[in-house]
């Protein structure tokens, strides 16, 4: 058996210096952060800033006249829903397509068909798939930010190239052509699983369209978050209680604690108007009741945590949903 070190011809052990090699970290690194640097690369691209830029010209006016139609929100998703619909949406052509592949795969006879076979039936129903998932799409777009947006929208330039080479694909099979069609599906799906791939870094690894407060449970204990004499009525403030961003609200002697991070992109809603109890996100638009965090307008479709609130010794204390357990008095044993 060989051991680790001090083999003949280990460079280490003769004093050598060893190349960049794939255990050599600047190789391993490079290997595992080669994600971050194809958004980068594409973040850069010139060309796909300006019709990022364009396409947000003239989409965002119409978006902002129609943001209270429900038919967009519910592409979203919406509070109905209670997740993206996009995502899901996006397997149906995925797998279709997939069908159409294995199929191909396995059809051993030769003679030219003219006509729609299986594969052309997976195909094109695939294509209708595919066209409801590139609107849902093409709408989350529109209420996405900064570097996501470019990233997402090569995303989408890839599905659509895709979507075409599919649609050339249905083509020449009904005309008969089948090798022709084998080949385009074939080149269909590569481009498919490559937009994939952006899609799925966009989801896990910008969280776009995944709730930015799944995690907010702190503060564990009843904490002063703002004396009660700094908050003016009717008027939304920020504040930080170990390490949570707050938005106060008093409206009437009443008084809301709502979490200041929008669930849907993380906008800051203590900038946004509040009017009936309900805070408008400055961002995207979404509006949740200050009372129960409830959604009445998406794009966000998870409610907005709220948070108990107490008065004591002129403070405004608040605590998060997962309260620390009680101490045990001194001199108490626990059952
Ligand atoms: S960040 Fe998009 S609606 Fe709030």
């Amino acid at each position: 058996m060989r051991t680790g070190s001090g083999q003949a011809g280990d460079p280490a052990a003769a004093g050598q210096q060893a190349g960049p090699t794939l255990s050599s970290p600047s190789a391993t690194t490079r290997l595992v952060a080669w994600q971050g640097d194809l958004a980068g690369w594409l973040d850069r691209l010139g060309w796909l800033r300006t019709l990022s830029d364009r396409l947000t010209a003239v989409l965002g006016p119409v978006r902002e006249r129609h943001q209270d139609n429900l038919v967009l929100e519910l592409l979203h998703g919406g509070r109905w829903v209670g997740h993206p619909l996009h995502p899901a949406l996006s397997d149906l052509p995925i797998g279709l397509w997939a069908g159409v592949m294995v199929l191909d795969a396995t059809d051993r006879d030769p003679a030219p068909r003219r006509g729609i076979d299986a594969a052309g039936m997976l195909s094109a129903a695939g294509i209708i798939a595919a066209g409801a998932t590139a609107l849902t799409g093409l709408n989350d777009w529109t209420v996405s930010n900064d570097q996501d947006r470019r990233v997402g929208l090569f995303h989408g330039l890839l599905n659509t190239a895709a979507l075409g080479l599919q649609g050339a694909s249905l083509g020449t099979r009904v005309a008969g052509h089948r090798g022709t069609a084998r080949a385009l599906g074939a080149a269909s799906f590569a481009v498919t699983a490559a937009a994939g791939y952006l899609g799925g870094h966009l989801v896990f690894t910008k969280g776009v369209m995944v709730s930015r407060v799944a995690w907010a449970i702190e503060p564990r204990r009843w904490t002063r978050a703002l004396q009660e004499a700094d908050l003016p009525d009717d008027s939304p403030t920020a504040v930080v209680a170990e390490g949570r961003q707050i938005m106060l609200y008093r409206h009437r002697g009443s008084l809301y604690a709502i979490d200041n991070i929008c669930s849907h992109a993380g906008g800051l809603l203590s900038r946004g108007p509040v009017a009936d109890l309900t805070v408008t996100c400055p961002l995207h638009g979404s509006r949740f009741a200050l009372a129960d965090g409830c959604v009445s307008r998406g794009p966000a479709s998870q409610p907005q945590p709220v948070l108990p609130t107490r008065i004591r010794n002129g403070w405004i204390e608040v605590r998060g949903s997962q309260p620390a357990p009680r101490r045990p008095a001194k001199g108490r044993t626990q059952p």
